[in-house]
């Protein structure tokens, strides 16, 4: 079996408001019933366990019932960081064997492509990540006398933007993250997300890497619900062609989702 894990356990300071951030309306639906939705519906998943922010289960509950998901089991209270949120969920499926897909809530716009890729992959590997290009230089930035300097800059070609799901069998991430937890040095040092935990504490196990793509954002800042708003709209929308080079052969206009620019 296959079970989808939905992380919403957090509140989403760096958006600011009162209610966690996934429980923000887009295109008519909160976020968190967007990501819910995409694993409830996709044929490749069995099971739906949801981690939310403690005081807001209900309003989960409410949400399951509002929209007639069939595939969640458990709606649990999140912890004080991801990583604990992840352990909790671990925790809560037991001793069974299974694969298990953690999602985060706010990346409401995962396509179906990614969460089959996903299983397909762990047909072959134990651990499987998303990740797209970065087309920003990413930099290694380092204290200096008056603030930072670039202390490195890695080779783009080779960087990876990581995404979610991030994928294991769960003996696998189970074992890697009760290591975590009995290392003294894992808080000093916490992981900011299970492949990192997986890479530190079972080296041995390559993690695959699933291409992701730049609609799978994640809702982070204010900004952020507005561009995935337009990419509601653009995927409710019955634009066929993403996007495409000219009307004509001049090669001087992009048109992109309908839209017309050169
Ligand atoms: N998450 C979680 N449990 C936590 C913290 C975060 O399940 N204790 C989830 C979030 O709900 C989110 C995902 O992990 O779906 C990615 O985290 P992030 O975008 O950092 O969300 P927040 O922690 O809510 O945001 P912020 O850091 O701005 O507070």
């Amino acid at each position: 079996p296959t079970v989808g894990v939905v992380l919403a356990g957090g509140i989403g300071q760096r958006i600011g408001l009162n209610t966690p951030k996934q429980l923000l309306k887009i295109a008519g639906k909160s976020i968190l019933e967007h990501t819910i939705a995409a694993f409830d519906s996709h044929p490749d998943i069995d099971e739906v366990v949801v981690l939310m922010t403690p005081g807001f289960t209900d309003e989960v509950a409410a949400l399951i019932e509002k929209n007639r998901f069939t595939k969640v089991s458990r709606i649990l209270d999140g912890g004080a960081s991801r990583t604990e949120s992840t352990w909790i969920a671990l925790r809560a499926l037991g001793d069974r064997e299974c694969d298990v897909l953690l999602h985060d809530a706010v990346r409401p716009l995962v396509e179906p492509r990614i969460i089959a890729d996903c299983v397909t992959a762990l047909g072959e590997y134990q651990a499987v990540d998303v990740a797209i290009p970065s087309s920003d230089t990413v930099v290694v930035a380092a204290p200096g006398p008056n603030g930072e300097i670039i202390r490195d800059i890695p080779d783009r070609a080779r960087l990876r933007r990581g995404q979610t799901p991030q994928c294991f069998r769960l003996s696998v991430i189970r074992d890697a993250y009760a290591r975590a937890l009995a290392d003294p040095d894992f808080d000093k040092q916490p992981a900011t997300d299970d492949c990192g935990v997986m890479l530190r504490y079972r080296p041995d196990v390559p993690i695959f890497i699933v291409a992701g793509s730049e609609h799978n954002m994640k809702v982070t800042h204010p900004v952020d619900v507005f561009i995935a708003d337009k990419l509601f709209q653009l995927a409710a929308s019955t634009a066929p062609v993403p996007f495409s080079y000219g009307d004509g052969l001049d090669g001087r206009t992009l048109v992109v989702f309908g839209g017309s620019y050169g």
